[in-house]
């Protein structure tokens, strides 16, 4: 991470300590806000292990269940209670434990066409502006709480994939995404970076040897979508020790 960006890195020992370093910031971000608290939730593996965390004790407890709203920053266009549904890997690993289901609140890409995933981005962005009461964002009143983010093979994140027009979107909250650049090949949704980076943090998790290649590029200032994330508020990366690129001295 360059000097001269808000971003820093947390380096974590193992996936088990990313998870459970990830679940403080969660744990911090409840307790910083006593009102109503938004956080946007990514799809991918990496944070399985912290949402299965979030119902267990001492986490569990913890949060206060009643006044948190969980969205999500993308979704594919496969069956709701498909192991590929962002969404539902989240409900399965933690939400349908602990959470109110009026406080949960999917992308509809189930009931939706997704030959017009455009249509789903709408309702979405619609149900964003009703919670947030204002179809603008203002910088000083961020969204989200926390929005956890990951990166793919190729930099995507969310699901805002390399030369994608989706990324210079200023204008709409949420777009539809035909054409995806990873598997699953199915089309997506996905909240756009300045929707993403109105948010008090943004924490990224990355875990595992296949992602040094990625890291190694983005470390070295590639232009991609991770790169492009950015909070208005704070940016974490928790990176574990197995992702970190041989030659990264640590910044
Ligand atoms: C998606 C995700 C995506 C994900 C990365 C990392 O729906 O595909 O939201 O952006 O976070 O691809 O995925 P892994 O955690 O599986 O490596």
């Amino acid at each position: 991470m360059a000097a001269n960006d808000n971003r820093h890195m947390i380096e974590v020992a193992d996936p088990t300590a990313l998870a459970a370093t990830a679940a403080e910031h969660v744990l911090a971000r409840t307790a910083a806000n006593n009102g109503r608290v938004a956080i946007c939730l990514t799809g991918g593996s990496s944070p399985r292990q912290l949402y299965q965390l979030l119902a267990t004790e001492p986490y569990r407890s913890r949060i206060p269940w009643q006044r948190v709203h969980w969205f999500i920053g993308d979704e594919r266009f496969v069956p709701a209670g498909d192991p590929l549904h962002n969404m539902s890997m989240a409900r399965a690993a933690f939400l349908d434990q602990c959470a109110p289901a009026e406080n949960i609140h999917p992308i509809p890409t189930a009931t939706a066409d997704p030959a017009d995933p455009g249509r789903s981005a709408a309702l979405y962005e619609r149900e964003l502006q009703s919670f947030y009461g204002a179809d603008a964002l203002d910088h000083d009143r961020p969204l989200f709480d926390l929005v956890l983010m990951g990166v793919g093979p190729d930099g995507h994140t969310a699901s805002l994939f390399p030369g994608d027009p989706a990324l210079d979107e200023t204008a709409r909250w949420v777009v539809g995404v035909p054409k995806a650049n990873v598997a699953p090949f199915v089309p997506r949704v996905t909240l756009t970076l300045p929707t993403l980076a109105s948010c008090r943090e943004m924490m990224f998790e990355v875990a595992g040897a296949d992602k040094r290649a990625i890291l190694t590029r983005l470390f070295a200032a590639e232009n991609l979508p991770a790169n492009r994330a950015r909070s208005t508020g704070e940016t974490v990366w928790l990176v574990d020790r197995a992702a970190i690129p041989e030659n990264f001295g640590g910044q």
